[in-house]
């Protein structure tokens, strides 16, 4: 198993590009489902996540064309022989976005079989407003045998009203919809860029939607979708991640190929912290000097903090000049790298879901195990912070959501290196 081996304490100075969002990347692969049109990909994201949605997809028989070297950013994907209704438990439970599948098959062939994915590092994360959503649009479901079995040979439009906010129940639902018969309207929707950006590509592929960008979806179903072109968007939790490594290490970096408008609270909290951030162009210039301040935050749905930056923004806060406190309320199960950075010197004690914090003076350098993808990116930051070496095993967590992190770390100054 791979780890990172960094040796802490190096200011970071340089460009950093920014590659395609992975949770933008993963429903858009499975919009190819949708049509039997080209669908021709852009900043496709090179990660271990966008491969198995890639490997799963190709055994569906939906045609898979990748670039080489730099060019596997490209990708295109043809659904005109898709063969198999099918998603297996091998590949769903290393893969709960796997999930995507769901909506559009069964759109478009009137039937999906897709195994329910099973429990996951940050929380219980069920699937039953996707279940709920489709039957809503006439769906006959299932549960067998660890499968989501669906049928139903033309969706019809429905009002869904789901619980709780949630990507890709909304993702889901949506893809299902611009295939259904008549008007379904999505209440209650997820606003995050990510879901904005699929919606874009579906009105691009002949679909009919309307409040895109707002938490109430109206879409009119068509016959079929046809392919289009698309340049998936910039991802703003890669970004946010390295701009809070700059505001832990201190230096002078630009992220470049991102975007300032897809960004949420977080950069608001970045300067609070005592990043110097300004916009030049598609790039964004970060200078820090001297210790982070501390910020307290709770997250919550975009625009609101998110729960994918939390553990990023933790590892600053550890090494802050003063106390601060963090609440999760998305995932009942997102504080594993607390107990992690607490054997690098940090000061953190968890009440319920609140998560309290003293800045320390120093850190320092000891091996730590990743837990989840973005704990996995916490623990790089807090390593880059720390004196010493940091061993950070178990990173197959970190490549399935980071496009060679490592490379672009070491590129702008730090000493980390990747072990066999
Ligand atoms: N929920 C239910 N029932 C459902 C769906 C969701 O109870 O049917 C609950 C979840 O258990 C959770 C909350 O609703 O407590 C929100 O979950 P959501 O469905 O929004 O999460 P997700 O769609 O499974 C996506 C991202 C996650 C990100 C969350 C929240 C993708 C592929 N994944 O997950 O990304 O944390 O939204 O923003 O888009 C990551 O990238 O590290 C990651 C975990």
């Amino acid at each position: 198993m791979d780890k990172l081996q960094i040796t802490g304490g190096k200011r970071l100075n340089g460009d950093i590009p920014i590659s395609g969002a992975k949770n933008a990347a993963l429903p858009i692969l499975c919009a190819g489902l949708l049509t039997a049109g080209d669908l021709v990909l852009s900043n496709v994201p090179r990660l271990h996540d966008v491969r198995t949605m890639l490997k799963l997809l190709a055994q569906t028989g939906l045609k898979v064309s990748q670039g080489e070297g730099k060019d596997s950013e490209n990708v295109t994907l043809n659904g005109a022989a898709i063969g198999s209704l099918e998603a297996p438990y091998e590949l769903v439970k290393t893969m709960r976005a796997s999930i995507l599948v769901l909506g559009p098959m069964l759109a478009r062939f009137g039937e999906a079989k897709v195994s329910l994915p099973g429990g996951c590092a940050i929380g219980s994360r069920p699937v039953d407003q996707h279940i709920k959503g489709l039957r809503a649009m006439g769906a006959e479901i299932t549960i067998e045998g660890g499968y989501i079995h669906a049928k139903c040979p033309r969706l019809q439009g429905a009002r869904i009203l789901t619980d709780m906010i949630t990507v890709t129940g909304t993702e889901n639902l949506l893809m299902a919809a611009t295939l259904a018969q008549g008007e379904t309207i999505l209440e209650n929707a997820a606003r995050e860029p990510e879901v904005t950006d699929l919606a874009n590509m579906l009105v691009a592929m002949g679909a009919k939607i309307e409040g895109i960008g707002t938490d109430r979806l109206v879409i009119q179903g068509v016959d079929a979708l046809h392919g289009t072109e698309h340049a998936v968007i910039s991802d703003r939790i890669e970004a946010a991640t390295f701009l809070c490594a700059v505001a832990a290490t201190g230096g002078d970096i630009r992220i470049t190929r991102t975007r300032t408008d897809i960004f949420d609270v977080a950069l608001d909290k970045l300067r609070e912290m005592g990043l110097n951030l300004s916009v030049e162009g598609d790039a964004i210039r970060a200078r820090m000097d001297g210790r982070p301040r501390p910020v307290s935050f709770r997250t919550t749905e975009y625009p609101g903090f998110p729960t994918d930056m939390q553990a990023q923004f933790m590892a600053v806060n550890i090494v802050a000049d003063g106390p601060s406190r963090v609440t999760e309320t998305i995932f009942e199960n997102r504080f594993m790298h607390v107990q992690e950075m607490n054997r690098l010197g940090a000061q953190i004690s968890i009440e319920g879901n609140t998560a309290f914090m003293r800045g320390a003076d120093r850190l320092v350098g000891a091996p730590v195990m990743a837990t989840d993808l973005r704990a996995s990116a916490s623990l790089v930051i807090a390593g880059l912070a720390a004196e010493g070496t940091t061993l950070v095993d178990r990173i197959y967590h970190l490549d399935r959501g980071y496009d060679r992190m490592e490379d672009k770390l070491s590129a702008v100054g730090a000493d980390i290196v990747r072990i066999k």
